[in-house]
């Protein structure tokens, strides 16, 4: 691990990753895409991980998700050991088709609830509401994914991924197929969502600018098998813009990680 700084004070919500390795087999040839990864992710924290293509941040999203099983270490979740996906872990992928194509804005992000079937129908109706308010969305609550843009996908996508009150929101460069002004207003709403509810987020993204702008810690993986070479801390004073004091040098001490990978 390349930064103490992981270490955080014991909380109840922390995210412990602890020494996990993943190869994949069965393909042409076994391909090791996690090396004994290790990071401790303190409740509420808003960790970026930046890393080359193919070093293995998709495979760490979907183990902590639950969706992949590691070959060995561990994943914590305060006290719970990660072995499957759970609604205390919630993942919002890149790709526009996440949502149901069948149903309504309104009725993928209340499907969640409905499918845990502990929510009242009023409810639903509230939180669905609510989290449509938080995205901006409400206006196209009756619409179907098709007709919607890809910023609109996203979103709806993060709407629903809300209304389970995740404990940890896992994204996967959720704004990566997006323009530019649009990647802008979603890191906003995601900001202004996390100065709220204050989930924990692990957020994969490509884009070192976008790392800067929403992280306060930002993990830089090394190429495959991934490791975390470094991690940064970023205090620097929210809201950030890319003109803001100290902005260019945590770009460039971050940028040379990546460059020197
Ligand atoms: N299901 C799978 N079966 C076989 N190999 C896989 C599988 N999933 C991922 N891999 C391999 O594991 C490595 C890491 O993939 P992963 O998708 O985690 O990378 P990544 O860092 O997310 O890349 P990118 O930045 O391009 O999204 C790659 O070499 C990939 O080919
Ligand atoms: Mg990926």
């Amino acid at each position: 691990m390349g930064n103490d700084s992981l270490i955080g004070r014991e909380e109840p919500g922390k995210l412990r990753i602890s020494d996990v390795s993943k190869t994949f087999t069965g393909g042409i040839q076994n391909l090791a895409a996690l090396e004994k990864v290790s990071m401790e992710i303190d409740e509420g924290d808003f960790v970026c991980i930046l890393g080359p293509s193919g070093c293995g941040k998709t495979t760490l999203l979907r183990c902590v998700a639950g969706l992949e099983k590691p070959d060995s270490g561990e994943i914590v979740l305060g006290e719970t050991p990660v072995r499957g996906p759970g609604p205390d872990r919630i993942v919002v992928f890149q790709d526009f088709d996440q949502l149901l194509p069948w149903k309504t804005v309104k009725e993928n992000v209340a499907f969640p609830l409905k499918v845990n079937k502990k929510a009242s129908e009023k409810e639903i109706r509230d939180t669905v509401k609510q989290n449509l308010a938080l995205v901006g969305l409400n206006e196209f609550e009756n619409y179907y994914p098709h007709q919607l843009s890809g910023g609109m996908k996203q979103r709806a996508a993060i709407a629903r991924a809300l209304t389970v009150h995740p404990k940890v929101l896992l994204m996967d460069e959720p704004f990566a197929s997006v323009d530019s002004l649009t990647r802008m207003s979603l890191q906003n709403e995601l900001i202004k969502i996390w100065e709220k509810f204050h989930p924990t987020i692990v957020f994969i993204t490509h884009n070192v600018e976008e790392a800067v702008i929403l992280g306060s810690r930002i993990a830089v993986m090394s190429s495959r098998p991934g490791t975390i070479k470094k991690v940064i801390t970023n205090e620097l004073p929210r809201p950030r813009t890319v003109g803001s004091a100290g902005f260019s040098e945590k770009w460039n001490e971050l940028n040379n990680l990546l460059v020197n990978n």
